[in-house]
Parts: C-alpha cells; sequence; structure tokens
C-alpha cells in the first residue's frame, strides 16, 4: 500500500489536519507573525511565548488548505522549546518530512509556517533589540 492516502496526502498529514496541534492564540504573546500566499490568498499567523532565548509556548491560526493546517500544527511540534536560532533554521522540507512528505503542489503551503515564525521572530527582535 502507498504512504499516501486519499488525494496523495499521507497518513500523518491527514491527522494532523484532523487534529491540530496548537491551534489558538496567545493573548500575552511575546510576538507575533503572519504570513500570507498571494496565489491562494491562504494566511496563517503565529504567536509565540518565549523566555531566555527559548520558545516556551506557540499557537497558531491558519485560514488555508488542509497542508498548511498540517504544515502549521507540525511546524508549531516542531519548534516549541527549541531555541530562537533554531527555530529560525526550520525549513520548509524539515516540515513536509515529518509529515512524511507532501504532494509536490502542496510543498508552498510548508512555506507559510516557516515564513510566520520567521515574521514573529523579527516581531520579537524588533521589540528586543538587545536580545537580538
Ligand atoms: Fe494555499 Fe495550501 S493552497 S497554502
Amino acid at each position: 500500500m502507498s504512504q499516501y492516502g486519499s488525494m496523495g496526502y499521507t497518513e500523518k498529514v491527514m491527522e494532523h489536519f484532523r487534529n491540530p496541534r496548537n491551534v489558538g492564540e496567545i493573548k500575552d504573546a511575546d510576538a507575533v507573525g503572519s504570513a500570507g500566499n498571494p496565489v491562494c490568498g491562504d494566511l496563517m499567523t503565529i504567536f509565540l511565548k518565549i523566555k531566555d532565548k527559548r520558545i516556551v509556548d506557540i499557537k497558531f491560526m491558519t485560514f488555508g488548505c488542509g497542508a498548511a493546517i498540517a504544515s502549521s500544527s507540525m511546524a508549531t511540534e516542531l519548534v516549541k522549546g527549541k531555541t530562537l536560532e533554531e527555530a529560525a533554521n526550520l525549513s520548509k522540507q524539515a516540515i513536509a518530512d515529518a509529515l512524511d512528505g507532501l504532494p509536490p503542489i502542496k510543498m508552498h503551503c510548508s512555506v507559510l509556517a516557516t515564513e510566520a515564525i520567521e515574521a514573529a521572530l523579527k516581531d520579537y527582535y524588533s521589540k528586543h533589540p538587545s536580545k537580538s
């Protein structure tokens, strides 16, 4: 049996799409960042709580396709507890690999997550210039 289920998505993608982790907002977030895809119009916002240069909590809101939601969910799992530097280095490939792959035409969806994290880190550094 192929590792891809319906519509070319892996079981892991479907599982994160059905039960996304870390969905929501952090009201007193230390940093917030958004990214949008101008082609499909999908949008993602990331909220971070940061302590000692580490991401201690993360939540996301994504208005987007299933691959974008699964990528966002996986991305939050991958950077939770990590240092800001490690989070900045998260690649779309790492997200796709952790999901056991994304269909090639859906690779761009994982970029929303890396760009939103990048935007949130920029927001943090602009508010805390001494910590960059
Ligand atoms: Fe827009 Fe997936 S189609 S992010």
